[in-house]
């Protein structure tokens, strides 16, 4: 029996197959699973079960991403990092270790991210970055939503926050490496990232609409280099759209989840 479950807008966002849960907790019994079978009939116990912590880490066991330790992809020898303690909207400090020792590894010219916010990834990202590499952030112009693709209401905190108004790598050592490009990215002329060639590192992490991830992935995987990378924030069914797609897509691409962290990646 396959069952789903509604967030935000009305978006189917994940499916999976309940009785695989049912077996998790009721260990076969069946007089147990007629219970649970019932409970889920009532529309206040399915709106809980499926937004629980129990469920959400299921949904993880279960992802066909399989998880890989960073060691696997990158050393990481000697990171700089500077001005870099996260707040809610940035990635976590392992998080930004993760895409710092790629770049490092990779040793990528061009790169671009897909939501600036404040800026915070983008400044580790330059520090670790060549020193003649070029990194493309864009994040949609202060005070405006106006997208081609539907916006999530917990998007909207990190669109309108202040912060953004000062972004973390202006006037830095390293703001020459860096170019800001305001606009929606699922509407973005994509040849203005590569005016020097294909990139060699795109991190996706703007919009989380199924749409919008949709939107920026496909046109991610139009200008990847041939030995470059994408990575992806936000892995996690509490962000339903990017969890479902990226699922969809690991069917068509082999994707990997970076183990301690909601990053996936994918070198073509
Ligand atoms: C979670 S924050 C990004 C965090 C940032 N990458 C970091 O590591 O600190 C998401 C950002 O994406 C931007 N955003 C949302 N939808 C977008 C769109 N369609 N085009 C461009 N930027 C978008 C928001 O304004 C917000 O600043």
């Amino acid at each position: 029996m396959a069952t789903g479950f509604f967030y935000g807008k009305g978006i189917n966002l994940v499916i999976m197959k309940a009785n695989t849960v049912e077996h998790q907790i009721f260990d076969h019994k069946r007089w147990k699973r007629k219970i649970f079978a019932k409970l889920l009939r009532k529309k206040s116990f399915r709106k809980r079960f499926f937004q629980s912590d129990f469920f959400f880490q299921q949904m993880m066991e279960y992802s066909p991403i399989p998880c890989q330790p960073l060691a696997s992809l990158a050393c990481c020898e000697q990171l700089v990092f500077e001005n870099f303690l996260s707040r809610n909207g940035n990635l976590s400090p392992y998080e930004v270790m993760a895409i710092c020792a790629l770049i490092q590894e990779r040793k990528p010219q061009n790169l671009l991210e897909i939501g600036t916010f404040d800026g915070n990834t983008t400044l580790q990202m330059a520090l670790n970055a060549p020193e003649k590499a070029l990194v493309h952030t864009i994040d949609l112009p202060p005070g405006n939503v106006q997208t081609m693709q539907p916006v999530l209401k917990s998007d909207l905190q990190f669109i309108y926050d202040e912060k953004k108004q000062r972004r973390k790598f202006e006037e830095t050592k390293v703001a020459h490496k860096v170019r800001q490009h305001f606009g929606d990215s699922t509407a973005y002329d994509f040849a203005k990232f590569t005016e020097n060639g294909p990139l060699d590192l795109i991190f996706i992490d703007g919009g989380h609409s199924y749409e919008c991830v949709k939107s920026d992935t496909e046109n991610a995987l139009r200008v990847v280099a041939d030995h470059g990378c994408i990575l992806w924030h936000d892995f996690t069914p509490h962000f339903g759209g990017v969890f479902q797609f990226l699922c969809e897509l690991s069917k068509k691409l082999q994707l990997v989840h970076i183990e301690g962290t909601n990053l996936v990646y994918y070198s073509p």
